[in-house]
């Protein structure tokens, strides 16, 4: 059995602990992984952090292009909110961490991987099952799980090993943050009647006052670019989460299912996430096949439910996935976004490939519907309740 572990490090309290604990208690040597995400950061003093609680290793991986566009993607194609809200931040960065969690792991020979997550939310779901989907040979710790440290222990625990945690000793929230959006949890947002404090938001403080409106181009269902300037999928999603986030929109607050069987109060702000995933599947209205459309709208949550249960890896998410991909060879052309204090909507769409007909849909002159078909079809489309009418329906003794 190997004596090294790979641990997904943040440079937070608890990861930190994580790494003393690990090498004192289990007797590892400690490679600390920290996976960028877009959650933003000095990397390199939290690598210090990570040799200084004694790992003996710490490799920083700049993994926001391949977040955006491996991760991001394929629940921009989805329309991915779980219980029809939450647009699955922190549920799409882990599988992005446990891929290079088992990357380090083989190449550095490592038996087991830790994260420091506690027994109580989604995210140990996802690093451990994501973790047995892709390397189940590797042995997964949670030390946050086994320590049966307070709060107060843990800063205690921590002194104790010289581990600097400046930031942690006064922190209000859990956040967790990346380039789809931000988390927080905690405090006296524990109570879901009482209001998030102002002071929780970040990315959705309004400054903006005159209303604006943004073109939103996709290709193939992926957005890029935003009026007429291509963009790389991180810079798009970090230009669109400053316009609409200028505007104070793109706030979430709701109590939401965690897999483990909680109710957890959850304050979000997600304005670029929310802004492409309404342009996407408004354009989504003009670009897809009635049929395809509806079948796409049962699949979605369905989607969304996996991807926040664990199953990023799963046969089945990437069977859907294939069809999600398949749906999206139209999704190409423009979306036109209105921004207002508080407030972002879609006010205009086109596309090459648009399925509206004007021809169909005119009510003017240019009216090329055969209004005589519809006589025959209505009635044939109804005469099973017609049939079922006379012989046993309401008017009937029967
Ligand atoms: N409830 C969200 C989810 O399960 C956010 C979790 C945020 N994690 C955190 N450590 N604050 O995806």
């Amino acid at each position: 059995m190997s004596d090294k572990v790979v641990l997904a490090y943040s440079g937070g309290l608890d990861t930190s602990v994580a790494v003393a604990w690990l090498k004192e208690t289990e007797g590892l040597d400690v490679i600390a992984v920290v996976v960028d995400v877009g959650q933003g950061g000095d990397f390199n003093k939290i690598a210090q952090r990570a040799i200084s609680a004694g790992a003996i290793d710490c490799i920083v991986v700049d993994a926001r292009d391949e977040m955006a566009e491996d991760f991001v993607v394929p629940a921009i194609k989805a329309n991915a909110l779980y219980e029809g809200r939450y647009p699955l931040v922190s549920a799409l960065s882990r599988p992005v961490i446990v891929k290079h969690l088992v990357e380090v792991a083989r190449a550095r020979g490592a038996g087991s991987v830790a994260h420091g997550c506690t027994g109580k939310g989604n995210d140990q779901v996802r690093f451990e099952v994501g973790i047995a989907s892709i390397a189940p040979e590797l042995e997964t710790l949670a030390p946050a799980r086994s320590w049966g440290m307070s709060r107060a222990e843990l800063l205690k625990y921590a002194h104790e090993h010289a581990i600097s945690v400046e930031a942690a000793v006064d922190k209000l929230y859990s956040i967790d943050e990346n380039l789809w959006g931000r988390a927080i949890e905690c405090g006296v947002m524990e109570d879901p009647w009482v209001s998030p404090p102002e002071d929780v938001y970040e990315l959705t403080i309004q400054r903006e006052t005159i209303p604006r409106e943004v073109i939103l181009s996709f290709e193939k269902g992926i957005p890029v670019a935003i009026d007429g300037e291509k963009l790389k999928l991180a810079d798009l999603i970090s230009l669109m989460s400053q316009i609409a986030g200028s505007y104070g929109w793109g706030r979430i607050d709701m109590v939401e299912n965690r897999r483990v069987g909680i109710k957890s109060r959850e304050t979000y702000e997600c304005p670029g996430a929310l802004a492409i995933l309404l342009a996407h599947s408004d354009l989504e209205s003009i670009a897809l096949e009635r049929d395809l459309a509806h079948e796409k709208l049962r699949l979605e949550p369905r989607w969304a439910e996996l991807v926040y249960d664990g199953m990023w890896f799963s046969p089945l998410k990437q069977a859907i996935d294939s069809f999600f991909a398949e749906s999206q060879k139209s999704v190409t052309g423009d979306v036109r976004l209105r921004f207002s204090p508080g407030n972002c909507t879609v006010v205009g769409r086109r596309s090459e490939l648009s399925l509206y007909d004007y021809g169909l849909a005119t009510y003017e002159p240019e009216d090329t519907f055969k209004h005589e078909y519809a006589e025959g079809f209505v009635q044939i489309w109804g005469m099973s309740l017609s049939t079922w009418a006379r012989i046993q329906g309401l008017g009937t003794s029967k």
